[in-house]
């Protein structure tokens, strides 16, 4: 059967062809439907997520996955999962939490009360991470932390506290990696759901809703530990997330990034001071 045609007579465009427009139309319908705005995430990733939600709905097109979930709130929940990708460990990459009990810690001490964000918390596992860290350090008592993320689902198991069994020797490991000063178990009981984290962590932990994209900032902060989440963004999302930030930290505050992303190139760059390039830790000191 010859290809269908187009109005002018020219041949109708092949399926890669039409897939950029297809995904702005389906990037655009979530904006305006949902308020989640995908629209300056980096297309590669963004591209395999979208298949793979395709795929698994029973789907053969971008415009069908449109259809689908503007009609099928659930479905947009299935879509927001798979493209806020929420991989997270306690302890993850423990270098860097020994650089900052070694470098930032001892700044801290000099400040009565400290505020701190984790934005992009996802299930939690970072914040438990850093109120342990505090704990051991003394700081946690004058400490707020204010843990945010995109998605309202990660955000309540963040707040049970609960993690799977199984995860616990690698996370003993992290920890005594990552400087550690007692023993790991001490912060959790086994039950029968997982391994149930002290309530007391939590005391001093704000867990709130909050879009990098398209929401302001609601406090000053000494230290915003934002891991893992803007290597998601192109380029000019991430401009616009480090303006924020700056924005959003006290004069000498830390802001800690992910061993994949740094401040360099981004318009920001000379405002901070590098105090560990390797761990991303740096320092606003403009
Ligand atoms: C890969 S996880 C990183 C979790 C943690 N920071 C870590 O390093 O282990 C990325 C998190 O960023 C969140 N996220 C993605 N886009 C976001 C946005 N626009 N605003 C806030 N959080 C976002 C996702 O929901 C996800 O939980």
């Amino acid at each position: 059967m010859a290809a269908p045609e187009a109005r002018n007579g020219s041949p109708a465009p092949a399926r890669e062809d039409v897939e950029p427009l297809e995904t702005e139309l389906l990037l655009e319908a979530i904006n305006r439907r949902y308020g989640y705005d995908f629209r300056e995430y980096a297309a590669a990733s963004l591209k395999r997520r979208l298949w793979r939600r395709i795929h698994a709905e029973g789907l053969e097109s971008v415009s069908g996955l449109q259809e689908k979930v503007l009609h099928d709130p659930a479905c947009m929940e299935r879509l927001l999962r798979d493209l806020s990708i929420n991989v997270t460990s306690m302890f993850r990459d423990p270098s860097f939490y020994l650089a900052f009990r070694e470098e930032v810690v001892p700044l801290l001490h000099t400040y009565p009360f400290t505020r701190i964000w984790n934005a992009g918390c996802s299930t939690g596992e970072e914040v438990y991470s850093i109120a342990i860290l505090l704990q051991e350090e003394g700081l946690y008592e004058r400490t707020r932390i204010y843990a945010t993320d995109i998605n309202e689902a990660v955000l309540e198991t963040a707040r049970a506290g609960v993690f799977p069994l199984d995860k616990m020797q690698d996370y003993t490991q992290n920890y005594i990696r990552a400087g550690g000063k007692r023993a790991f178990s001490e912060y959790y009981v086994a039950a029968y759901d997982g391994a149930r984290f002290q309530r007391s962590l939590t005391d001093n932990v704000v867990f709130a809703q909050h879009n990098l994209v398209s929401d302001r900032s609601f406090n000053e902060f000494n230290v915003i530990i934002c891991r893992n989440v803007m290597i998601y963004f192109d380029r000019s999302l991430q401009d616009r997330v480090h303006r924020l930030f700056y924005e959003s930290l006290a004069m000498f505050g830390i802001l800690a990034l992910g061993h994949k992303e740094a401040i360099n190139f981004t318009p920001h760059a000379s405002a901070y001071e590098a105090i560990d390039p390797h761990e991303k830790l740096y320092r606003k000191v403009a």
